[in-house]
């Protein structure tokens, strides 16, 4: 049994890192992980346009630690007002790769996404011609529509008519949580990708339910079934370039996590490699690991891979109970817990 890999260093294609003083308190996690990696534009003020997403790339490049060439990549957040001329002015930007679609209303920060996708079709064909890639948020909000079906709603009632009126639109599917997400992404065959986060592939709604309220294990999507977790293993480990590594670690206070109204957000990103590679290496499909972690979101992006690479061994350490957030408690994935692999400093 492999008890030590070496590997391409990987990216993270799905990361939030908020803003001033919690983003400096947590830069450095995803920063000693990964080469890259995709920010969300989910801010408390979203990032609609080009100047705001450099802004902000700007004060990412000052909160890591002296020497770190983690590289940040920049998304655009669209709204029902986002134009072709910005569309314009994201493909011309080097650092902006990609624009995130949020249904308003469907998750943190989230109310000025966008209502009706009609609202942006022009922005969507502008990004089609230019091949930004299109991050989709991918949960109808619906108040009729039960929580547990949001995502399986959205595939027919928004994705599969993208992908007809706009074939030629490159989009990734962004944090799938369910079987119907894995049958749909794997009847495409191009254009289309998805992330998988490594709360999808470790947990299930019992995790979050069955055994007292945890809401730790509070994300969204919500987390789903014992059926929906095996088939995103399945997914994830299978080699299929359609798959990548997206933490979508996003950090929220302890006290508004555990709260009568507690927010939607799991964070990974201090162990995000060690928890994937558990996954990996419980189902013996741990040659498939740096497909998943260093190679298909580069290549579907049309990025270099990186040059340098990681270590992961075999050797237990046990997640703090906490972190702290800006003077705030941040409380991480696994918390207390032993987790069998770590990342290497050397
Ligand atoms: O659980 C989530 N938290 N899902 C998202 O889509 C957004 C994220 C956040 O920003 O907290
Ligand atoms: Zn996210």
């Amino acid at each position: 049994m492999n008890t030590r890999i070496e590997i391409t260093t990987p990216d993270d294609w799905h990361l939030h890192l908020r803003d001033g003083d919690r983003m400096q308190a947590v830069v450095q996690h995803s920063a000693r992980q990964f080469g890259r990696a995709i920010i969300m534009p989910n801010l408390t003020r979203p990032v609609t346009n080009t100047a705001m997403a450099m802004a902000y790339r700007d004060r990412i490049l000052e909160a890591l630690p002296p020497g770190n060439t983690f590289q940040p990549l920049m998304t655009l957040y669209l709204t029902d007002t986002t134009s072709p001329a910005d569309i314009d002015e994201a493909a011309a930007e080097e650092h902006v790769v990609a624009c995130k679609l949020y249904p308003a209303g469907a998750t943190t920060h989230s109310d000025a996404g966008v209502t009706d996708l009609r609202n942006i079709y022009p922005a969507l064909q502008r990004m089609a011609e230019t091949e930004l890639p299109l991050l989709v948020h991918g949960e109808v909000t619906d108040p009729r529509i039960d929580v547990f079906d949001r995502e399986s709603v959205f595939i027919d009632r928004v994705l599969i008519p993208l992908r007809e009126q706009l074939p030629e639109l490159r989009f990734v599917f962004e944090h799938i949580t369910s079987s119907e997400a894995v049958h749909f992404v794997n009847d495409q065959e191009q254009n289309v990708a998805a992330t998988i986060t490594p709360q999808h592939l470790l947990l299930t709604r019992n995790d979050l339910l069955a055994s007292g309220l945890r809401p730790h294990h509070y994300c969204v999507p919500i987390l789903k079934s014992i059926n929906d977790k095996k088939l995103l293993v399945e997914a994830a480990t299978s080699g299929d370039a359609r798959y990548f590594l997206g933490t979508d670690s996003a950090p929220h206070a302890r006290h508004e996590k555990e709260s009568a109204c507690g927010c939607a957000g799991i964070y990974s990103a201090h162990a995000a490699l060690e928890l994937y590679c558990e996954i990996f290496d419980a189902v013996g499909a741990m040659d498939k690991f740096e497909s998943f972690a260093a190679f298909n979101g580069a290549d579907f992006y049309g990025l270099p891979r990186n040059s340098g690479t990681i270590t992961l061994e075999k050797s237990s350490w046990t997640v703090p109970d906490e972190y702290d957030f800006a003077g705030e408690r941040l409380v991480p994935l696994r918390a207390g817990t032993e987790l069998a692999w770590r990342l290497s400093d050397d």
